[in-house]
């Protein structure tokens, strides 16, 4: 069980307390409207080499940069582009880490050497009261991954976060309860780093909003296919260093099977209009594709607490946040 602190009481008191000890050099898990992170001042590398402790994640595997507002950009980023600016108009506070190029300010440690750093403004009541609380100690931004162990199911509740990471806390990290996330999978990564945006992992800021909002055409790191059955699917086709994109992501210690009829003593993830087989155990039956994104971690932790061997998930459909859904269910499922 846990060391750390916990506050289920996030007050203004509390979020004081929590900045001060991220100003020391403590972890601090705090909730997002998409997943908990894992948070440590961005510019203390000490710090950061906790989280990759905690974590147990290579450390060539670059951090997001939490930050209160758009106006913090400049001081993690140079050169960014116009299109980036209006994303950040457009989507910030919300579900979308833009990469762009790092200033001095953005160490090797955040970056994992690369010359570009991600960047997000969470939309999430305590995380930005945790940022704006931060910034008041002098600090500029926050890193966060997500608050699982490399290559687990990110978490969702404050719960979840404890059962991951609890054994990997110190007495003075603490872990924010917030609650439920209400988006439920990770921010859309886009690079801007180019001449257009590439959409490395997606996520509830769908191409098409992107899309529209940059005028651009959008370059994406997956692709849809057809599998004759009139549901289309993505596939990787690029090589690319974002962890979230190792085959191996996003896995319960279930296996995961995909869009097959679920056999009593298998778990089952699917659309509430799909009925659930005598013997099967429902884990999540929602009914639209944004309740779908919300359930689809705490229903595959769930199989995993029942001590459920195998969880047929059927894929839902569209461009929406169904797209990360698939990415995730793919990822999931190639674990095995
Ligand atoms: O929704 C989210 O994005 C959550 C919450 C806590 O904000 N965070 C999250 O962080 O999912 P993490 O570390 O679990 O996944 C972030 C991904 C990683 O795959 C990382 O490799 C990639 O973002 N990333 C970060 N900085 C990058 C960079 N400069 N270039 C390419 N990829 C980068
Ligand atoms: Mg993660």
């Amino acid at each position: 069980m846990s060391q750390s602190q916990f506050l289920s009481n996030c007050t203004a008191d509390a979020m004081v307390l929590a900045a001060a000890h991220l100003a020391a050099g403590d972890l601090v898990a705090f909730p997002t409207e998409t997943v908990y992170g894992l948070g440590a001042d961005a510019s203390n590398a000490t710090a950061v080499a906790k989280i990759y402790a905690a974590k147990g994640r290579p450390s060539d595997h670059p951090l997001i940069v939490h930050i209160a507002s758009m106006d913090r950009m400049g001081d993690w980023a140079s050169d960014v582009p116009e299109y980036a600016i209006k994303l950040a108009r457009s989507f910030w506070p919300g579900p979308m880490t833009l990469i762009v190029k790092r200033s001095a300010l953005a160490g090797e440690f955040i970056t994992g050497g690369q010359s570009s750093v991600g960047l997000r403004v969470p939309d999430h009541v305590i995380a930005l009261a945790l940022l704006q609380a931060f910034e008041k100690t002098g600090g500029k931004g926050i890193a966060a991954p997500s608050a699982n162990r490399f290559g687990q199911v990110s978490p969702t509740t404050a719960a979840a976060v404890i059962e991951e990471l609890g054994d990997y806390l110190h007495p003075n990290d603490i872990v924010l309860d917030g609650g439920a996330c209400e988006v439920g999978v990770e921010s859309t990564i886009i690079d801007c780093t180019g001449d257009n945006p590439r959409i490395l992992r997606p996520g509830a800021i769908s191409d098409q909003m992107v899309a529209e909002i940059t005028g651009l055409e959008i370059i994406r790191t997956y692709r849809f296919i057809d599998d004759g059955r009139g549901i289309e699917f993505e596939e990787p086709h690029e090589e690319i260093r974002v962890s979230g994109s190792l085959e191996n992501h996003y896995a319960p210690k279930a296996k995961v099977l995909l869009d097959q009829q679920p056999i009593a003593g298998q778990g089952f993830i699917a659309m509430a209009d799909i009925a659930t087989p005598t013997g099967v155990t429902r884990l999540a039956a929602p009914a639209t594709n944004d309740e779908y994104a919300r359930v689809l971690y705490q229903g595959l932790r769930k199989g995993d607490e029942l001590g459920l061997v195998e969880i047929v998930a059927i894929q839902p459909a569209g461009e929406d946040i169904a797209a990360a859904i698939r990415d995730r269910l793919k990822k999931a499922k190639s674990k095995q």
